[in-house]
């Protein structure tokens, strides 16, 4: 395969880099693409530096397949031009993720959905695709109804100038800024931008990308805020259901489902933390117990790490399941 990597540069793109190496994706010829700042440069890749190049450069290339994570105007301009030049564009940003042409994936979950692409495919949000990795089995047990979720999410989910910016704070540096208030030491409740009904974009995407590619019945209600943590998402999330659940047949249905990871052992101080996640691909699950208040709901706590399942990895299988099944070309 010729593999574009488009946003080669960024956090993202370098962690897609790193995963099409360890997994053995079948890169024939890699082309990394950034903005026009950084033609000229070079990224690593299975022991050699390989040069960056454009984007017309990378489109007159024919790539088979891109992999993108530039932002969601670069997408929006750039993805149906790969696609028209026969490549399949496999979209990180949020540009493309509702349109009802566009497959939304989790391949844990919906890899069917695949089928019938038409050359771009997107890649869930970060937040989105380790809270539908735990919903996913306890769906398709007890039917979810409604899902409250609380985001505590790092820095590295803003990009590179983000974890600039709590590195600077924390040595008392001046630079640029990605947040209009300090990161370090504080939360911000506002990841994204507000809409008008004063819901951030970011919630929204948690309510709206959970039902395209769990069930549209499912009601998410979200608040999604940022912490001072360089990488690793996590979310408080309470759920209710159709049907009364056992919380050990909710323990072995998370255990058993692949890319989760059960870590629940309050008595010996073992639950999900960021650093439990970092550079893993595991979506950790624990803190589970019954909502006291309310029957046939249940809390948990979920982290995985944000670049990785919540992103690279993530797009990758869905690139590795593309190929499986001869939807490239
Ligand atoms: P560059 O490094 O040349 O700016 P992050 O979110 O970690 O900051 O990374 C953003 C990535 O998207 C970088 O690789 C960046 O390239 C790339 N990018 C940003 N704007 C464009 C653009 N207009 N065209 C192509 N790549 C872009």
């Amino acid at each position: 395969m010729k593999v574009a990597v488009v946003g080669a540069t960024g956090l993202v793109g370098g962690v897609m880099l790193k995963v099409l190496e360890e997994r053995g994706f079948p890169v024939r010829e890699l082309l990394p693409v950034a903005s026009a700042r950084s033609v000229g440069s070079t990224v690593h890749f299975r022991g050699k530096d390989v040069p960056v190049i454009g984007m017309e450069e990378a489109v007159a290339a024919r790539p088979d397949i891109a992999l993108f994570s530039a932002g969601g105007g670069t997408s929006l301009e750039w993805a149906p031009r790969f696609a028209e030049a026969g490549c399949t564009v496999i979209d990180n940003s949020s540009a493309w993720r509702m349109d009802p042409n566009v497959p939304l994936v989790v391949p844990e979950i919906n890899a069917d959905a695949l089928a019938g692409h038409q050359r771009i495919v997107a890649n869930p949000n970060c937040s989105t695709i380790q809270l539908v990795m735990a919903l996913a089995p306890l769906h398709r047990a007890y039917g979810v109804q409604r899902v409250v979720v609380s985001t505590y999410q790092a820095v590295s989910g803003t990009g590179m100038k983000a974890v600039q910016q709590l590195e600077d704070e924390r040595q008392g540096v001046q630079g640029d800024k990605a947040y209009p208030h300090p990161i370090d030491r504080n939360v911000i409740p506002a990841c994204d931008a507000f809409s008008e009904d004063g819901y951030t974009k970011e919630e929204l995407k948690l309510a709206n990308e959970t039902r395209k590619i769990l069930d549209p019945v499912i009601r998410v209600t979200a608040t999604a805020v940022r912490v001072p943590v360089t990488g690793g998402h996590s979310e408080a999330v309470n759920v209710e259901f159709d049907k009364e659940y056992d919380l050990a047949e909710v323990r072995s249905l998370l255990a058993e489902a692949p890319g989760v990871e059960l870590v629940d052992d309050p008595a010996g101080n073992s639950y999900p933390m960021p650093i439990l996640a970092h550079d893993r691909d595991a979506v950790l699950v624990g803190r589970l117990r019954r909502d006291l208040t309310q029957e046939r709901t249940l809390n948990l706590w979920i982290v995985a790490d944000n670049l990785r399942k919540g992103a690279a990895t993530n797009a990758v299988q869905i690139a590795e399941v593309l190929v499986e099944r001869g939807l490239v070309g």
